[in-house]
């Protein structure tokens, strides 16, 4: 993540400027390819193939699901993000704050009585916060990428899969690539084990679920599991990994596909008025995961 303000500010003193970020077609997002934020986003994901292994994220397990770093409300940390611009991301170069209740709002429009799953737009990405305390990074002329919180989301300790972005060029370095107890099918893991005892790799999605479940949070699960395993595209979007999936997995498979949708299609330079969604959204927190949480 790259830190673009370290004070507390507007978000609409980011208003990106409407000629640089027209609106897109579906077909012209995810563009891993081309296009002009194509360095940043490949160097990002270099990082995470080569460094995301079984031992790392065992690790990160160990120093953040404990959830001892801080406490914050959950609105604290949403306008945290506004400090923050996500490098991997080829569709957005603006704070991730807009993106928060454009998602939000989406969801709202289509789904007016799943007030959760409003909520689950808003707060979905907050997990970036890491970002904020220096999870590993590496710093490049284009800024700090944060391999570690940002990006699409894989399982470790089995096979990587083709449908993994960059698979072909980015994993060479990973020693879990090479270790015959995690480069085939299955792995590490039995079959049909259920997406729950997979070790993903190290990113925001796991940690905010972690913290919600720590902070006893009563969002549906069909919602935990949209905030679990929202970047696991892999999964939602190539129907990979479908070998270690349980009944429950499938079943909430449907509710994941229904918040990428959202998640993806609604970032436009059309900005909402923030403070006037405020009131609405708090709401919702003081219904679900209320007063301040533990991170
Ligand atoms: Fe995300
Ligand atoms: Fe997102």
């Amino acid at each position: 993540m790259r830190v673009v303000n370290s004070g507390p500010v507007s978000p609409l003193a980011h208003q990106p400027n409407p000629e640089a970020t027209n609106a897109k077609e579906k077909m012209e997002y995810r563009n891993f390819e081309s296009g002009d934020l194509y360095d940043r986003v490949y160097n990002t994901y270099k990082l995470m193939h080569t460094n995301q292994t079984v031992d790392f994220v065992k690790r990160k397990h160990a120093e953040w699901a404990g959830c001892t770093h801080t406490t914050l409300t959950v609105m604290e940390a949403l306008d945290a993000l506004d400090q923050l611009v996500d490098e991997s991301d080829p569709d957005v170069d603006f704070p991730n704050s807009f993106h928060a209740y454009q998602t939000a709002e989406g969801i709202r429009g289509e789904h007016p009585d799943e007030d959760w799953f409003h909520l689950v737009g808003l707060v979905h990405d907050i997990g970036k916060m890491m970002a904020l305390w220096g999870e590993p990074q590496h710093v490049f002329p284009s800024g700090r990428l944060n391999w570690s919180v940002v990006g699409d989301t894989f399982p470790v300790g089995c096979r990587f899969q083709n449908s993994i972005v960059y698979r072909d060029s980015t994993f060479a370095d990973n020693p879990d690539d090479r270790n015959h107890a995690y480069n085939t099918k299955n792995g590490m893991y039995e079959p049909k084990c259920g997406l729950d005892k997979i070790f993903m790799s190290w990113g925001h999605d796991e940690y905010l679920y972690r913290v919600l479940k720590f902070n006893k949070c009563t969002i549906p699960e069909e919602g935990l599991y949209m905030i679990r395993f929202h970047s696991f595209y892999p999964w939602h979007s190539h129907g990979d990994y479908m070998h270690l999936c349980n009944e429950k997995d499938l079943r909430m498979l449907p509710w994941v596909t229904e918040f990428n949708k959202f998640d993806l299609y609604t970032k436009n330079p059309e900005l909402p008025d923030v403070e006037k969604l405020k009131p609405y959204y708090q709401s919702l927190i003081d219904k679900y995961c209320p007063g301040k949480l533990h991170w």
